[in-house]
């Protein structure tokens, strides 16, 4: 049994992996409450939350099970925010240590990637990616379970800062995928013509579309605005996803990946899910940060074995 921790944003997350891929526990407590006053996440406040909440994160994880049942722990050493990261690290440093047991730093990205090979429907490469959270918006060529190429990326902001800066402009909270998402369903998505830059090659840039949907509502008025939320809701995540779904076929094309899959956040969309319908996803809890999609990437990462890793260091960036 693998324990993986996930501490790299505003989610404190603890999950117990089999070596086959099976679920065996997955518990999630997001903070997403706490930010939300501020609008997004503050970090020095993540870290503190995550100090607090990772003994009853861990404790509710094992459940009946004790440590003796843990022959590794899996941990996401970055990228995120560096405060919260190194909370999930000594934590997991020290469970493996105490227990003389290896540890597996684990990359947050390829823990996205590895939320498609949980059972009981693992998805097995080769197959183009696209991964889009609400720090990453990447194109993937994955070529086995541990080996992918960036093959495309985001020139500025990531699609679900998009989704987030688009839903704070439109008064609806933070963090706000979910509620564009929602509340576009009573809305019309040709209402608004918004428009997404097209840069070269297999890349991304959304910095123009809020900026967009910020005179758009300016133009409007505020009452206006308000009145057809809905509208500009849809409007906005239709640019957004036919940018994704667009850029993603190309990149399936020019790799000559005869398979998609999507992950992260993004991948919750329902918009994003109905307009790829050939793509492999996640389940939706596993799409949003959990730690079930870390300890599936520890089953393919080599361990550091006990002492050995305890000068291992968190990074704040993709590397
Ligand atoms: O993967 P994730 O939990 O964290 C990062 O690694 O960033 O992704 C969070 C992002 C947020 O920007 C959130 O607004 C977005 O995913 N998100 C959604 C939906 N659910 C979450 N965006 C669009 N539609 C959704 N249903
Ligand atoms: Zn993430």
């Amino acid at each position: 049994m693998i324990l993986a921790l996930e501490t790299s944003c505003d989610e404190t997350a603890a999950a117990l992996i089999t070596d086959e891929g099976e679920i065996a526990a997955n518990v999630i407590a997001s903070q997403a409450d706490l930010h939300a006053r501020y609008g997004g996440v503050v970090p020095e406040v993540a870290s503190r939350r995550h100090l607090e909440l990772v003994v009853p994160v861990l404790r509710e994880t094992l459940g009946e099970r004790s440590l003796d049942d843990v022959e590794r722990v899996a941990v996401t050493r970055g990228p995120g925010l560096i405060g919260a990261l190194l909370v999930g690290v000594q934590v997991a440093k020290a469970l493996a240590w105490s227990r003389k047991l290896p540890l597996v730093p684990v990359d947050h990205l390829h823990g996205h990637v590895a939320s498609l090979f949980l059972l009981p429907d693992p998805v097995e490469p080769p197959f183009l990616c696209l991964l889009a959270s609400g720090g990453h918006t990447l194109l993937l060529d994955v070529r086995g379970h541990s080996e992918f190429d960036v093959v495309g990326t985001t020139l500025d902001d990531a699609a679900g800062e998009a989704f987030d800066k688009g839903a704070r402009l439109l008064g609806l909270g933070y963090p706000g995928g979910a509620a564009i998402d929602r509340l576009a369903r009573d809305g019309d998505p040709e209402a608004f013509a918004f428009p997404v830059a097209r840069v070269s090659g297999l890349d991304f840039s959304f910095s123009g579309l809020k900026t967009a949907l910020l005179y758009t509502v300016r133009d409007l008025g505020e009452a206006e605005a308000e009145g057809r939320r809905a509208d500009l809701a849809a409007s906005y995540q239709r640019a957004i996803v036919r940018a994704l779904v667009e850029r993603t076929r190309d990149a399936a094309s020019k790799t000559g990946r005869d398979r998609i899959a999507v992950v992260g956040g993004v991948a919750a969309n329902s918009e994003l899910r109905a307009a790829l319908p050939e793509a492999s996803a996640a389940p939706l809890p596993l799409c949003t940060d959990n730690a079930a999609m870390i300890g599936s990437a520890a089953r393919f990462v080599e361990a550091v074995p006990y002492p050995h890793y305890l000068g291992l260091d968190a990074y704040a960036s993709a590397r």
